[in-house]
């Protein structure tokens, strides 16, 4: 079970009803969805990981936002255990990264996964165009199909239509999950589950952590933590530093800001969530983070590690503190699936909570639907 640093005092009235308005919200349905696998799509899942790990060395995922950042942060933490390479493409527009995940591709055997929810988001409708290009070269009309696997919605949207149109194995993206709370639907499990990755456990690390919601609900780290940073926001410390000691979880920074940030910042209201990788950003940031303006907390993801780098967590704590930052920590039990399971769960808790403690919707995204609207003008 994960361990934190806090126990703040927590409005057990208030805390309970957020959790009620969270299980009845429409867009919850990553609450319960950990102790709710539906086995049948799991074995579909596997099924087609093991059939992409027969035919392709290389699997590129194509997406952006929730549709990437939750499976590429928990495959670069693990690293890949699996014969097939993952690279990524579409989550930008830039055409020379474009350029550099086609030329990483090759000449290899390929599959694609094409990921969105919505199945109309530019950045990765435009790399799926080029790649289906290339797979079409190299297989021909008909095998390239075979190797497209569209994650999207069950019923609409441009790539659901083409997938129905064209045959392509298609995995559903809930209409109850938002992109961000996504990771542990098809949309995380199948690009994990071909890099290797122990999906089973990492389902379980997430259950184990919702089950402990029910026993000891106020005691919850996840709430204590959503209280605690409530409480530090309304104090006026505006941003979030989330830190950890091992470079491999950079991408697991990346998701938490994006959790945060689409499901917090809206309203005028929330708390900048930024990231820092430490020992190495001490070298860069740690004068800042040590002496500068003193309108940021730091929660360090304190992950089981090596003596040394232990020794370093705990210098950092203590000479941060003494710097006037408020220092949360948060250890998970172990750095593997399980302990990631734990973390993904506790995190998803923690910012839905939090958001409504800040009274706006955890699960809309207008600013980022804003920006796709002027986008499609120009
Ligand atoms: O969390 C979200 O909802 C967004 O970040 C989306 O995941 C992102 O915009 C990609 O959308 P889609 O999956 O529809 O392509």
């Amino acid at each position: 079970m994960i361990k934190v640093n806090f126990a703040p005092e927590i409005d057990t009235k208030r805390a309970g009803e957020i959790l009620t308005e969270i299980e009845a919200d429409l867009m919850g349905g990553w609450f319960d969805l950990p102790r709710k696998v539906d086995m049948a799509e799991l074995s579909r899942i596997k099924e087609a990981a093991a059939k992409i790990q027969s035919e392709a060395e290389i699997l590129v995922c194509i997406g952006i936002g929730g549709s990437y950042l939750g499976h590429r942060a928990i495959i670069e933490a693990l690293g890949s255990r699996s014969p097939v390479k993952i690279v990524y493409a579409g989550n930008s527009l830039s055409r020379r990264e474009l350029n550099r995940a086609l030329e990483e591709v090759g000449d290899a055997d390929f599959s694609v996964n094409v990921i969105s929810k919505s199945g109309t988001t530019l950045e990765p409708a435009i790399a799926f165009e080029e790649f289906k290009k290339k797979l079409i070269e190299k297989y021909g009309e008909e095998a390239a199909a075979e190797r497209i696997y569209a994650t999207t919605d069950a019923e609409k949207g441009t790539l659901h239509d083409e997938a129905v149109s064209r045959g392509y194995t298609r995995f559903v993206v809930p209409d109850n999950i938002g992109g961000r709370y996504s990771v542990l639907t098809a949309v995380g499990l199948l690009p994990m589950a071909v890099a290797g990755v122990n999906i089973d456990k990492l389902l379980e690390g997430a259950a184990e952590f919702r089950e402990s919601l029910d026993s000891e609900t106020m005691a919850n780290p996840a709430i204590q933590y959503a209280f605690i940073r409530n409480l530090l926001g309304q104090k006026n410390y505006d941003t979030e530093v989330f830190a950890s000691f091992e470079p491999s979880a950079m991408y697991f920074n990346e998701w938490l800001k994006q959790l945060f940030g689409e499901s917090e910042g809206k309203g005028k209201q929330g708390i900048l969530p930024t990231s820092v990788i430490y020992s190495t950003d001490l070298h860069s940031l740690g004068q800042f983070m040590q002496d500068g303006r003193r309108n940021l907390f730091e929660t360090i993801i304190d992950y089981p590690t090596d003596e040394l780098n232990m020794k370093v967590v705990t210098a950092v704590k203590l000479a941060h503190a003494a710097g006037g930052i408020p220092v949360l920590s948060i250890r998970p039990e172990s750095y593997d699936e399980r302990g990631f399971g734990e973390l993904i769960y506790f995190f998803e808790l923690a910012c839905a909570v939090s958001a409504k403690l800040f009274g706006v919707n955890p699960f809309d995204q207008p600013g980022v639907e804003a920006y796709k609207t002027e986008l499609k003008k120009l």
